[in-house]
């Protein structure tokens, strides 16, 4: 992607910022993911760490990032592998320590085969300590290596650092308020990610399998751009539909069942987590439009909570009042049994049919960063949605077969998922392109023609 230098280089700014006010002064080590082997000699994609990726905008494995807060200035560090003519050949082009201070701002680049010897040196003097506390057992042995060495040291008179601070709390704060680049970078995601379940829907039809669809996703998303999925796609049809985590399998698509497609795209780090449901014929039968329309009900009642000020728990709630509602509409619950909408909340006898929150914050990860309660608050109160906050609203109902549920609604399994940005006094939601009404999704499943 194109770098935003000084997009970076501020969102360092901000997190030397926070050292100061926490420690007065602190030194910050940061490394990117490893990489994974998939199997002989073929790795899985590699896919940079998002806390790295943030502060740095370098997407190469074997790096680091270290930046020394002083209190009155901050010098950033990049350890990254050096230039190698024979590797880059095999594996592709490498910046290299040389180029990465004018291509990515930082004060001085390194090759991370000397880490080991110029990261105490860094460290000398610093007593604070600001690091992943939650990392692997390979980051725990790199750090007490590098502070092993400055205490050998000691009596040369060099301070040794002594207080180790989770540096994830503070970055992560600042990621769940997303920029003016983020945002557009995440529109454009989900713009991509519609148009993948568009292809989906108009490819549908009885006879074929769920991974005809997920090629129709794969194909959108890579053509329009998207370097990854956001997560493994869900194609699910009829039963399958209940498993929550089901990925996409070879399961005929059958006239009469429903299908579910959970599916985003990857686009320059930034996820999209779209969820649609549709009847594999194109026509909803009439059961199926009412457990439909119910979760639909139950998704515009979320999204009336989405604003600046309303708390996090609040879509929530406002989603299963509907959700609720309904199960006593298709007698699924009954008031003998179950008594009123709020006595079936407090008992959560929904829960068999709608076992998974309404919401989670999308971002980088599409389960991404950040706090759902106050984190200054002592009572823990939800988080208050602010502006630049982005979540989905992913309502849903799911029918196994039992004998509690009247059979026309067996093995159906219905979620709508959008992304939400939260404005200043409005919301924007990212994932329209693709119809939600039975109205729409009948008529583009009959219509829609979406270009190869
Ligand atoms: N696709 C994962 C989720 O909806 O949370
Ligand atoms: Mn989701
Ligand atoms: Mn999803």
């Amino acid at each position: 992607m194109t770098h935003h230098i000084d997009l970076f280089t501020s969102r360092r700014n901000i997190i030397a910022h926070m050292v100061r006010n926490s420690s007065g002064s602190g030194i910050v080590i940061l490394g990117t993911s490893p990489e994974v082997s998939r199997n002989r000699d073929s790795d899985f994609p590699y896919r940079h760490d998002s806390d790295f990726y943030y502060l740095t905008g370098f997407e190469e494995p074997q790096a680091y990032l270290v930046l020394q807060v002083n209190p009155n200035k901050v010098i950033s560090h990049l350890f990254c592998r050096p230039k190698n003519v024979e590797r880059e050949i095999w594996d592709g082009i490498r910046l290299g320590p040389e180029a990465a201070p004018r291509s990515l701002g930082f004060d001085f680049g390194y090759s991370i085969d000397e880490i080991n010897h110029i990261m105490p040196e860094l460290m000398k003097d610093f007593m604070h300590v600001y690091h992943r506390t939650s990392s692997s057992s390979q980051l725990d042995d790199e750090m007490r290596g590098w502070v092993g060495q400055l205490a050998n040291k000691s009596r040369q008179g060099i301070q040794t650092p002594n207080e180790f601070h989770n540096i994830e709390k503070i970055i992560h704060e600042q990621r769940l308020f997303k920029d003016e680049v983020e945002i557009s970078t995440m529109r454009k995601s989900a713009k991509i990610a519609a148009q993948g379940h568009l292809m989906a829907m108009q490819t549908c039809k009885p006879g074929l399998q769920e991974f005809h669809l997920e090629a129709s996703l794969l194909y959108q998303f890579r053509k329009l751009g998207a370097q990854s999925v956001a997560y493994n796609s869900i194609v699910a049809t009829g039963e399958n539909a209940c498993i929550l985590h089901y990925r996409a399998g070879n399961s005929f698509l059958k006239d009469g069942d429903l299908c579910l497609i959970d599916a985003g795209c990857e686009l320059d780090s930034y996820a999209s987590d779209i969820t649609r449901t549709f009847p594999v014929n194109g026509k909803f039968s009439k059961p199926q439009q009412q457990a439909y329309e119910i979760v639909l009900a139950a998704q515009e009642s979320a999204l009336s909570q989405c604003f600046s000020g309303k708390h996090f728990q609040e879509p929530h709630d406002a989603a299963l009042r509907v959700l609720t509602q309904g199960l006593f509409e298709l007698k699924i619950l009954n008031p003998n049994q179950h008594g009123s909408v709020e006595d079936a909340i407090g008992s959560e006898a929904y829960k068999a049919y709608y076992m998974h929150r309404t919401s989670h914050w999308l971002g980088m990860d599409v389960h991404d960063v950040g706090y759902y309660r106050e984190p200054n608050d002592p009572l823990l109160g939800w988080r208050i949605l602010r502006p630049g906050m982005v979540l989905t609203i992913e309502p849903g109902l799911y029918f196994r077969p039992s004998p509690e549920v009247p059979e026309i609604f067996w093995n159906m399994g219905i979620r709508i998922e959008d992304d939400v940005v939260i404005g200043a006094s409005n919301y924007e939601i990212l994932s329209r392109d693709v119809p939600v009404k039975v109205s729409e999704i009948e008529y583009w499943m009959a219509n829609g023609s979406i270009q190869i």
